[in-house]
């Protein structure tokens, strides 16, 4: 069956002492719980390795990114074997924020998430309408061709391997949430999706997070949703108190 993850989203926050002062909070309180799901934090590329030294192995470790070039004359990119050569077993591919302000495609990523298997890197897969989107209603094809143009073209094994974000543009760092009806609807969608291209196993298999403005106060809400196996979480997560309340909410 598929897992439960709460995923931490540091983005560009924190400078490496914070960062590891924050990991080792969150590594500390994890250790006096048995939390219902994985735990994981996505952190700067200068912090992976000093965070992954003061964690255990019950905290998984996320970069936030990584190159769509294997090595080379790449000024200022980070690889996937440089990732995982630190010990970080997942990356986030395809946030809004690297589409919006960075310019990248399906194309693009999917060449990141091939580059992501070839390293053993579990990768958290972000997709999610923007708000003019969800006004008029396309939001549906748009996210189903967010994952076919993407993903499709992996085989069900592959595909198997890769953990679903939804966020919703207009609910990142916004403090408007999708309201648990709303993720149910297009969870369940997406679920659908995958099991019309790789058979129900693979979908019903596949973690499906909810990101945008999660909090301890609705994260219970949103979990509480068959089709919602936990969160990719922004903001909320800079703090290991409310990142452990969203953890606690399964
Ligand atoms: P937020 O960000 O929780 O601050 O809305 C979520 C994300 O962008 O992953």
């Amino acid at each position: 069956m598929r897992k439960n993850i709460v995923a931490g989203n540091w983005k560009m926050n924190t400078t490496l002492q914070e960062g590891v002062k924050l990991a080792t909070e969150v590594n500390e309180a994890l250790k006096s719980r048995t939390p219902n799901c994985d735990v994981i934090i996505g952190v700067p590329f200068t912090h992976l390795a000093s965070v992954k030294a003061v964690i255990g192995d019950n905290l998984g470790l996320s970069a936030e990114n990584c190159a769509d070039h294997e090595k080379g004359a790449y000024t200022g990119e980070v690889s996937a074997a440089m990732v995982a050569s630190t010990g970080a077993k997942y990356v986030i591919l395809g946030h809004s924020e690297r589409r919006q302000y960075y310019g990248e495609t399906s194309e693009i990523l999917k060449v990141k998430v091939e580059m992501a298997f070839a390293n053993g890197l579990t990768p958290i897969f972000c997709i999610g309408e923007v708000l003019e989107e969800r006004e008029n209603g396309t939001y549906f094809d748009v996210v189903k061709s967010q994952i076919e143009d993407a993903l499709f073209g992996f085989s069900a094994e592959d595909f198997g391997k890769i953990v679903l974000a939804y966020e919703p543009v207009w609910a990142i760092g916004t403090g408007k949430t999708a309201t648990a009806d709303q993720a149910e609807e297009i969870h369940a969608f997406i679920r659908n999706t995958i099991a019309e291209k790789y058979g129900k196993e693979v979908a019903e298999n596949t973690s499906i997070l909810y990101g945008g403005s999660c909090k301890p106060s609705n994260a219970k809400e949103l979990f509480a949703k068959p089709n919602v196996d936990g969160g990719l979480i922004g903001g909320a997560a800079l703090d290991a108190e409310s990142f452990m309340g969203i953890v606690d909410a399964f």
